[in-house]
């Protein structure tokens, strides 16, 4: 296999994991890193040892490369994919695939048409532990609930960037990485209902605390809840999941998965085989796409992933329920 050439957009946190990974993986040449940020992204490329554009889409129009890695703020991935699609190249997008859902259709009907692999960066797919929920969930019955709640203290190292509607949307939007394991493991939804309160909401969208939540009936039955709440004042992260199911419940407090059924509380058995990472994957597909058509179903999945937090957000806005 020859060097198969990638270029890299954003220079913060998400795209320094992405070049670790990437760099470590023999057969890759990171060409380019591109950023609007001068100082972090010409920093990145000569630790990287290579170069820096400063324009994305001067990246895309370079033919040598094969694949982009999409890195910047939720505000920009699904103009930024859509171009790289366009430009004919595979695309590795962080999430949330785009901000909006015909941005997202198109990139992916393209990516469909186009034989190109387009791949949102959840990493559920190469996850034991979300592989063996998949199949107790299917063990124990019908849904009836699922639930998750999220609690965070404090505003994180950039709440300018994540406590602001117009770059991250609402909490659902960018938390969209605890919807999409849920829609993998119980489908798409029939209708969305969301609520959500800021403090000290300025014009430009920016705040200091948060609560929102999510309700939604999936259209194979039951009911599928998440709240998120944040700059609260706890001591630590918390988080609490229940899968509700006709035959026993799935309950994770913090500390693993545990089954609960009239027989007692066992701990959900989770493989130990090593999985590829989510880069490996999206280059085996890339490959496997030469001589087989390629499978769409993750993208489908973030797709209907997004259509619930923008639909919270619509149920926000127009105060009502919205049926998808
Ligand atoms: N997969 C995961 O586990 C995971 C974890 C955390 C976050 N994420 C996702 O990853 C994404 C990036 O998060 P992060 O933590 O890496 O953020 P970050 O540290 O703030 O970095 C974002 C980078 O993108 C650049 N950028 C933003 N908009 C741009 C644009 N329109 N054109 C060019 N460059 C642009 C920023 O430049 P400036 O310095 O000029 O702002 C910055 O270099 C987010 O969408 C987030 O939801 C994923």
């Amino acid at each position: 296999m020859s060097t198969f050439k990638i270029g890299i957009i954003g220079s913060g946190g998400m795209a320094r994991h992405h070049l670790q990974r990437f760099s470590s993986i023999e057969k890759v040449g990171i060409v380019a890193i591109t950023s609007r940020n001068r100082d972090t992204g010409t920093h990145l490329a000569d630790e990287y040892k290579t170069s820096y554009i400063s324009d994305w889409q001067q990246l895309l129009d370079n033919d040598v490369l094969e694949g982009i890695v999409i890195c910047t703020h939720n505000d920009s991935h699904g103009e930024i994919a859509l171009k790289a699609l366009e430009s004919g190249k595979h695309v590795f997008v962080e999430y949330p695939l785009a901000n909006n859902i015909s941005q997202a259709e198109e990139a992916i009907n393209l990516a469909k048409a186009c034989n190109l692999i387009l791949r949102v960066s959840h990493p559920e797919v190469v996850s034991n532990n979300h592989q063996s929920l998949k199949k107790k969930t299917k063990a124990l019955g019908d849904l009836l609930l699922s639930s998750f709640t999220r609690l965070t203290p404090r505003r994180g190292t950039r709440p300018e960037i994540l406590f602001n509607l117009s770059v991250s949307g609402i909490p659902a939007h960018f938390f969209i990485y605890h919807i999409y394991p849920i829609v993998d493991l119980f489908g798409e939804p029939a209708w969305v209902e969301g609520a959500a309160c800021y403090e000290g909401l300025t014009e430009t969208g920016q705040y200091n605390r948060f609560v929102n939540t999510v309700t939604i009936v999936f259209k194979q039955g039951g009911i599928g809840q998440w709240s998120w709440a944040g700059g609260i004042d706890i001591n630590e992260s918390q988080q609490h999941q229940r899968y509700v199911l006709t035959n026993g419940s799935l309950i994770n407090d913090g500390d693993g998965w545990y089954c609960s059924t009239v027989d007692g509380v066992t701990e959900l058995k989770v493989s130990k085989t090593p999985q590829p990472s989510l880069q490996e994957l999206w280059l085996t597909e890339i490959q496997a796409s030469k001589y087989s058509e390629p499978n769409y179903n993750d993208v489908d999945v973030a797709l209907s992933a997004i259509k619930i937090s923008l639909a919270a957000e619509q149920s926000i806005q127009e105060d009502r329920r919205i049926e998808l």
